[in-house]
């Protein structure tokens, strides 16, 4: 059966000090009853804190860390670039890959996700993987096509088993940092269509199985109406994460 994930993307926010009391404060607050809620917390901080961040979590605990972006090639001669196989070696167990910001800002297309979910694949990390429309292409009625596109071009060429290892994010780009949630229904609506396109290109137990995020505006007043649809199995938060008493009230709305 699928897990609900609440992850935390903290972007290229926080001082490393900053960071260390946000972490402690979650861990403060996040206590076992979410793991007997049956939700993983992930953390994504920035690349230079993870080793130390990831020496606070205890191990077997409810939270668990994750990257925010690797390099397709497991190691050489990129500078400035970090591998997944020595993001794995940090203690790291899930990467975010192909989040809007690295699409538009970076200007990674699915090819190069596609050498970058095998990397991270091949390392044994678990790849959170994103995908979402601009508001040009919501208000063209054309989502439900461009969403086809990109699962079918950036992620339905995995094997049964690569797929198995995939957390797939929705994150509509007119709402990330907008403060303009997708409703619940409109969320369940594509959630509900990944999960078709899931089952069309697998199977329907590799549908079933799939944890699907929501992200974009997601906030402590919002979590609990998104995640009481059926389809929506958590959220990648964005700005709500770096408070540790909104990332928690939204932990603690499943
Ligand atoms: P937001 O970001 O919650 O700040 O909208 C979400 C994301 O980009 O993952």
């Amino acid at each position: 059966m699928r897990k609900n994930i609440v992850a935390g993307n903290w972007k290229m926010n926080m001082t490393y000090q900053d960071g260390l009391a946000l972490v402690s404060e979650i861990t403060n607050m996040v206590a076992d009853e979410t793991l007997a809620a049956n939700v993983e917390v992930v953390l994504a901080p920035p690349a230079p804190f993870l080793h130390s961040i990831g020496k606070l979590l205890v191990a077997g605990g409810p939270i668990h860390l994750g990257a925010q972006n690797c390099h397709q090639k497991e190691s050489g001669a990129y500078t400035g670039e970090v591998s997944a196989k020595q993001l794995h070696s940090v203690g790291v167990e899930y990467v975010i890959l192909g989040h809007s910001e690295r699409r538009q800002y970076f200007r990674e297309d699915d090819e190069l996700l596609s050498q970058k979910l095998k990397a991270v694949l091949a390392a044994g990390l678990k790849p959170i993987f994103c995908i979402g429309e601009s508001l040009e292409t919501r208000e063209a009625d054309e989502t439900f096509e461009y969403l086809a596109a990109q699962l079918q071009n950036g992620l339905f060429h995995l094997s049964n088993e690569e797929f198995a290892q995939v957390v797939v994010a929705y994150e509509p780009i007119w709402a990330i940092g907008t403060g303009k949630t997708a409703t619940s229904q409109q969320a369940q609506e594509v959630h509900a269509f990944i999960r078709e396109q899931i089952a069309r290109a697998y199977d329907a137990e590799a549908a079933l199985n799939t944890t699907i995020l929501y992200g974009g505006s997601a906030n402590a007043q919002n979590a609990r109406e998104l995640f009481s649809q059926p389809d929506v199995d958590g959220g990648l938060i964005g700005g709500a994460s770096l408070k540790s008493r909104d990332f928690t009230e939204i932990i603690k709305s499943f």
